[in-house]
């Protein structure tokens, strides 16, 4: 197993790589629109985790991987989840004022502008993975399309739509599990087997367990996340702490309460540990992400 100090470098130097990456394929600042160029910018660069970022370098790691490409994809899948952030917290949706311990992008812009990052943060991510490789280009067509999924009616956006209409709504455990999966899992999914994908050698078994893997860690970040908006505080989280409760949202903790949340967190993450069992350590920086979602703080 890797240690916890050499995992610690490896993340931020990933990070900071995430960071140039996106410095280098976002449009700057002096181009015109001006405004819009800004506020993309102002979303994307200087925050966040990088958690799907990562996931892409580290399941790039498993084999021989076009390396320009996971970049591009990083940058790609960032690029999503950025825009799916800056509509998340728009007044028609949970209606947030902090992000990346940031004024939210309608707050320091304005509403069309946010409409309008989020769309063109999104085209960008298809853009950049539509760029040339090294990869077959039946491989590289199924990277796009897993990226395509996970984005939209049948991933993301229609994990956020089933958010938004159960509001105040009882939800089961099956269903909850459901839009979980979809507004949060299905982009970190993809971040995985995009990453995977751009390694030659991968075999189609090696696939079938990383999406093991993914389907726990996803559903695992998620409910992180809603223990977190209930445990933590706003500074700490650089999002407003509370909101769940507020807005009456289905969540884990509002299921099955803040300490049987924990539990199912952690049962989730063993079942993602064991997934890569017959991995070699190769796997190693995936474990240790793995042991970071549950134990972040943010
Ligand atoms: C927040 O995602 C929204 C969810 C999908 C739960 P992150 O917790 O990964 O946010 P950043 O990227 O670190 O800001
Ligand atoms: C958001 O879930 C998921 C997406 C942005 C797709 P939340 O609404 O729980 O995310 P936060 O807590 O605002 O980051
Ligand atoms: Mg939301
Ligand atoms: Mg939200
Ligand atoms: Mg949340």
């Amino acid at each position: 197993m890797i240690s916890s100090n050499d995992f610690n470098q490896w993340q931020t130097r990933a990070q900071a790589q995430t960071e140039l990456i996106l410095n280098r394929v976002l449009p700057t600042a002096q181009q015109e629109p001006i405004y819009l160029h800004e506020a993309m910018r102002y979303v994307t660069l200087d925050g966040g985790k990088r958690l799907r970022p990562l996931l892409v370098f580290a399941s790039a790691a498993l084999g021989q991987a076009d390396h320009d490409f996971a970049e591009l994809c990083a940058a790609a899948i960032e690029c999503i989840h950025v825009y799916s952030l800056v509509h998340d917290d728009m007044p028609a949706m949970d209606n947030d004022s902090l992000r990346r311990g940031k004024p939210t992008c309608h707050i320091a812009y304005n509403e069309a502008t946010a409409l309008l990052v989020g769309d063109a943060l999104q085209t960008l991510a298809f853009d950049l993975v539509s760029r040339p490789s090294q990869l077959p280009t039946e491989t590289q067509l199924h990277i796009i399309q897993t990226l395509a999924h996970a984005s939209g009616s049948l991933g993301m956006a229609g994990g956020q739509a089933i958010d938004l209409a159960h509001v105040g709504k009882p939800m089961s455990q099956a269903q909850l599990e459901n839009m979980h999966q979809l507004k949060t899992g299905a982009l970190i999914k993809a971040a995985i087997r995009m990453g995977a994908l751009c390694c030659t050698d991968m075999t189609s078994a090696q696939l079938a367990q990383l999406n093991d893997y993914a389907q726990y860690l996803g559903l695992a970040f998620q409910v992180v996340d809603d223990v977190l908006d209930c445990e933590q505080d706003s500074a700490t989280l650089g999002k407003t702490a509370g909101k769940d409760a507020q807005q009456n949202k289905p969540t884990y903790v509002s299921l099955m309460g803040l300490d049987q949340a924990k539990t199912y967190a952690q049962e989730l993450i063993d079942g993602a540990i064991n997934s890569l069992i017959s991995f070699d350590e190769h796997a190693d920086l995936l474990r240790s992400l793995a042991y970071y979602v549950i134990k972040r703080q943010a």
